[in-house]
C-alpha cells in the first residue's frame, strides 16, 4: 500500500501517521512543501494524508511562499474522485473541507494541548472509531476548524470546538485534532513559537503540561482508526477470489490439466486455511497464491521444455505480479503472493502459515495426480507437513 504525505512545515511532523505507515511496511512518499517541493498531480497512492501547518486555507502566496493551497485542494479533489482514502489534519482538514466546497471557520475556542473529546452518535456508529470509546483525549493546537459540506458528518466534538473529526465521505476524514502528536512534535512546536505559547484560555495548557503528557494512548487510537479504514478499503477494492479464479482459468487457455490442478490446489488450500482459522487477509493471500501458483507452467514448457520447480519459481514471481497488477490488490498483498508463487517448490525457510499451507495443498494435489508412492507420502507428511488439518486431510486422501 502506498501513502502520500503532504507536509507543510518542517516542524509539523507526521508523527503517528508516519510511524503507523512504517510499522506496516507501506510505501511512503512525503512531499515537503517548505522545501518548495511541488504538489504531485497523480493519485497513485491508496491514501493521501495532508498535514497541518501554522497557515490557514486563506493564507496567500505573499504570506507564505511555499503553501500552495489551491494545488493541495486540487490534489485532495482528485483523490476523493478516485475513491481513495484521504485524511486531512488540522490545516489539512480545513483544506479537505475547502476542496469539497465548505469554507473553514474559526473555532469557538482556541485549544492547545490535550482536551477531552466525545464521539457524537454518528461517531459511535462509525465502525472505524470502535476503539475510541465515548470519550477520549485529543491533542490540539488550533484556532480554526474545518467547514461542513451538506453531507458531511461530525464524528467527534469537544467543549471548545464542535468539529474535532468530520467525515466527508466513506474514506475521507478531516481531523482537526492532532492524534498523531508526540513529545518530539510538541517540543518542536513550542520551539517554533520561541519557547513560550504567549496565549492563555480555558482550553490552553502550559508548555510544561504539553511536554509532560504521554501521547501514546491517542496514537494508539489513531492507529486503530487507520487500520480499520484500510481493512475496509482493501475489502472493497480487491477482486474476489472467484474473480481471480475466472481470470486464471482464462489465462490457462483451455489447458484442462493446468485448470484442474489449480482448482484442486485452491480447494485443498482453502479448506486447510479455513480449518486452521486463518484471519481473512491471510486466507485471501493464500487462496490467490494457490490459484496462481503454477502461473509459469505454460511459459516454462515453451521456454525450457519442462516445468522444473526452480524455473517456475523465477518466472512465476514476475508473471504473477503482472497478472495481479489490475486486481486492486495493494503492493503488500501482491508482494506476498509473488513471494509465495516464487517459493512454492522450496520446502526450507517457510516463513508463514500461508506458505506452509500452499506447500501442503500443492503436495496433496501433485501426489494424487501423479500417483506418488505410499513411502513418498509418509516421508513428506513427517518431514514437511505441519498443520493438523493438512495432515488429517492427507491421511484420509491416501488412506493412511
Ligand atoms: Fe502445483
Amino acid at each position: 500500500m502506498k501513502v502520500q504525505f503532504i507536509q507543510q512545515d518542517s516542524w509539523v511532523l507526521p508523527g503517528e501517521y508516519l510511524a503507523w505507515a512504517e510499522r506496516h511496511g507501506y510505501d511512503v512518499t512525503v512531499t515537503k512543501c517548505w522545501q518548495y517541493e511541488s504538489i504531485p498531480k497523480n493519485t497513485e497512492a491508496d491514501m493521501l494524508v495532508v498535514l497541518g501547518g501554522y497557515q490557514c486555507p486563506a493564507t496567500t502566496k505573499e504570506e507564505c511562499g511555499y503553501l500552495d493551497a489551491e494545488q493541495e485542494q486540487n490534489l485532495i479533489r482528485r483523490y476523493v474522485e478516485a475513491g481513495r482514502m484521504v485524511v486531512g489534519v488540522c490545516l489539512g482538514a480545513q483544506l479537505v473541507g475547502e476542496a469539497l466546497g465548505a469554507p473553514y471557520a474559526h473555532s469557538p475556542e482556541r485549544e492547545i494541548g490535550p482536551v477531552e473529546a466525545r464521539l457524537t452518535a454518528d461517531g459511535k456508529a462509525d465502525p472505524f472509531f470502535a476503539a475510541f470509546g465515548d470519550r477520549f483525549l485529543a491533542g490540539e493546537w488550533h484556532n480554526d476548524m474545518p467547514g461542513l459540506t451538506e453531507d458531511s458528518i461530525i464524528i467527534a466534538e469537544s467543549d471548545g470546538c464542535p468539529r474535532q473529526i468530520v467525515r466527508y465521505g466513506k474514506y475521507v476524514y478531516g481531523f482537526q485534532t492532532h492524534m498523531e502528536f508526540t513529545h518530539e512534535i510538541v517540543a518542536a512546536g513550542i520551539e517554533d513559537v520561541g519557547g513560550r505559547l504567549n496565549c492563555a484560555g480555558q482550553f490552553v495548557q502550559t508548555e510544561e503540561q504539553l511536554l509532560a503528557f504521554d501521547y501514546s494512548e491517542m496514537n494508539a487510537l489513531l492507529s486503530s482508526f487507520l487500520d480499520a479504514m484500510v481493512e475496509e478499503y482493501r475489502r472493497e477494492h480487491c477482486v474476489t477470489v472467484s474473480q481471480v479464479m475466472e481470470k486464471m482459468i482464462a489465462f490457462s487457455d483451455g489447458d484442462i490439466h493446468d485448470i484442474d490442478h489449480l482448482i484442486r490446489v485452491w480447494a485443498y488450500a482453502k479448506a486447510i486455511g479455513d480449518l486452521e482459522g486463518l484471519d481473512a487477509d491471510t486466507q485471501y493471500i493464500l487462496e490467490v497464491a494457490a490459484i496462481t501458483h503454477d502461473i509459469a507452467c505454460p511459459l516454462c514448457r515453451e521456454k525450457y521444455g519442462n516445468t522444473n520447480g526452480k524455473h517456475q519459481e523465477e518466472e512465476g514471481t514476475l508473471l504473477v505480479r503482472t497478472f495481479l497488477s489490475d486486481c486492486g490488490m495493494c503492493a503488500e498483498q501482491i508482494d506476498r503472493v509473488a513471494y509465495l508463487v516464487g517459493h512454492h517448490h522450496t520446502f526450507s525457510g517457510i516463513d508463514g502459515i500461508d506458505y506452509q499451507i500452499l506447500i501442503e495443498a500443492d503436495y496433496i494435489a501433485n501426489a494424487t495426480e501423479n500417483g506418488y508412492s505410499r513411502e513418498n507420502v509418509i516421508y513428506f507428511m513427517n518431514k514437511n507437513m505441519k498443520t493438523a488439518s493438512g495432515k488429517r486431510i492427507a491421511k484420509t486422501v491416501f488412506c493412511l
